[in-house]
């Protein structure tokens, strides 16, 4: 029995959750010895690059912790096996994305990768070990893993030889703060019923985590309070995002009203910043899969409430794209329009459902011809999310093209109109009057994260468009 002391982790999974949590945790538990798994053999080989460049994702401050630790108590390595069987304690770090087909399609999470996991574990796993979700799941996923965790064991000499404690503990860290997130989270929620197990891995947390903030739950509420919270987010964007239209028709300014209701304690003041509706690879995803769970539990009407922030920032995206076209006197075909911002949001090269890929492939359905730039997203990202939809119009004389701009200046070459996407700090000190030069007139923003210089830009001599706002 190796109850207590943690010497050995293994985690599953060096995606954008696996790798920043590993490594903050290899920072301040140096005497434990951490080892992050991977089936993706250029992800790891990547992460173990001499250049912090090669490194797969970008994230401020990781590239720092993971030099630190690197190869002192934090490995990443492909050899899954080995590590499971070393660990006293697994994190399953492993992608939940939506299922594309058959049962649950389109809403239920694909679980595959999860059950993949926790059959290499019960293979491979000995004496004792503490297995803890760290993946966003659906609830009652731990039910599952217990059932083949389980599974495994066989008496030898009227003994079990392996046993097995499953915890939830869901990771809230954004992306692009997600250090920060880390080393000072607003809490950490550990759910199961095994104390000896919770107090293992709370030991782990306490050497940097307060114990106030580490708050324990029966493994339910923690697999649903996952869900939960970041269905709160994503309403409260689509909450902000449906008044910015209001704004717009009546003259209200969206940052005035969000002001003026987030001095409001009870409302506050973060996650109030209207956009062109929210990406990333979890809000729809766990909004979907809590919908999933209201219908299997009969509780349509709570479904149909949920669906609803996922359809509001459907139409948000769409709406963008059709100001767009209408403020180019309807017509964009055959124009250049420089789209500033491909991420899905500041400080990440993460593009997973970036609201730039609708809205791109709505203009460029249009027929007009893109030149994307973004500071940190690597070109074959891009390729792959439009190419994907590119292949589905080939057959349409009308449908356009794009290329891929090293800069701003670059992307703005004889464009028509820039649509900025992404709040990326670079794009608030863009020098208009330049770029005013390079462009056709009557030249357009469309600023969809109110993040430029505007006076700046008027006195160019540019046609503004800024969501939430009137002065168009
Ligand atoms: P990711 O796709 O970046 O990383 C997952 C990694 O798991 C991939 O590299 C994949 O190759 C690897 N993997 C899959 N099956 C494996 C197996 N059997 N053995 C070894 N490796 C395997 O995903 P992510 O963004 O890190 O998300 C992981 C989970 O964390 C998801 O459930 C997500 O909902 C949740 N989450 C994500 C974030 C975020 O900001 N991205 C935040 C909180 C929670
Ligand atoms: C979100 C949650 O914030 C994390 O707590 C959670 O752990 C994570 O999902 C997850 O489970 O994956 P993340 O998606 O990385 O984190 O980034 P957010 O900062 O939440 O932004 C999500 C989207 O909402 C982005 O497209 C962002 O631009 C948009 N957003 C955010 C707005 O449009 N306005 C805001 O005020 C805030």
């Amino acid at each position: 029995m190796k109850f207590g002391e943690i010497k050995k982790i293994c985690c599953i999974g060096a995606g954008y959750v696996g790798t920043p949590t590993m490594s903050i945790f290899a920072y301040y538990c140096p005497k434990t010895e951490i080892t992050v798994v991977d089936i993706n053999k250029n992800r790891i080989e990547a992460w173990n690059s001499k250049d912090p460049e090669d490194f797969p994702i970008f994230e401020p401050g990781l590239e720092n912790i993971i030099l630190k630790c690197r190869n002192k108590n934090l490995f990443f390595t492909t050899e899954i096996e080995k590590s499971i069987s070393e660990a006293d304690m697994i994190f399953i770090s492993v992608n939940t994305p939506t299922k594309k087909r058959g049962i649950g399609a389109g809403k239920a999470s694909d679980l595959k990768w999860v059950e993949a996991s926790a059959r290499q574990i019960a293979e491979y796993a000995e004496g004792h070990t503490i297995v803890v979700e760290k993946s966003t799941l659906p609830v009652r996923t731990a039910e599952t893993i217990e059932k083949i965790l389980f599974a495994s064991q066989k008496i030898e000499n009227n003994k079990t030889n392996k046993t097995f404690s499953v915890l939830s503990n869901p990771e809230f860290l954004s992306e692009g703060r997600a250090i920060d997130d880390l080393q000072n989270p607003d809490r950490v929620l550990i759910g199961g019923s095994d104390q000896n197990a919770i107090s293992s891995l709370s030991d782990l947390y306490n050497n940097w985590v307060p114990n106030e903030k580490i708050i324990r739950t029966n493994i339910w509420s923690s697999e649903l309070s996952k869900l939960t919270a970041n269905a709160f987010l994503a309403q409260r964007i689509s909450s902000i995002n449906s008044i910015s239209a209001i704004c717009e028709a009546t003259g209200a300014d969206i940052k005035q009203v969000s002001n003026a209701i987030g001095l409001d304690k009870r409302i506050g003041q973060e996650f109030l910043c209207s956009g062109p509706g929210f990406g990333g690879s979890c809000f729809q995803k766990d909004i979907l899969n809590l919908v999933y769970l209201c219908n299997f539990y009969k509780l349509y009407d709570v479904a149909n409430y949920w669906e609803g922030v996922i359809e509001i920032n459907n139409w948000q995206k769409s709406r963008i794209s059709k100001i767009v076209v209408n403020n180019l006197f309807g017509n964009i075909s055959g124009k250049k329009i420089g789209i500033l911002g491909f991420a899905f949001k500041a400080n990440t090269n993460d593009t997973r459902e970036s609201p730039s890929i609708n809205i791109c492939k709505d203009l460029l359905e249009e027929g007009a011809y893109l030149s994307i730039y973004d500071p940190k997203v690597e070109n074959y990202k891009i390729k792959k999310d439009l190419d994907i939809r590119m292949k589905e119009f080939n057959k349409n004389e009308y449908y356009g093209n794009y290329e891929i701009c090293k800069s701003i200046s670059d992307a703005a070459l004889g464009c028509d109109a820039l649509v900025i996407l992404t709040e990326w700090a670079e794009f608030s000190n863009i020098i208009w009057e330049k770029l005013f030069l390079r462009m056709r007139k009557p030249a357009w923003i469309f600023d969809c994260r109110i993040c430029i210089d505007f006076n700046r830009a008027k006195e160019a001599g540019f046609n503004i468009w800024q969501i939430g706002k009137t002065h168009n």
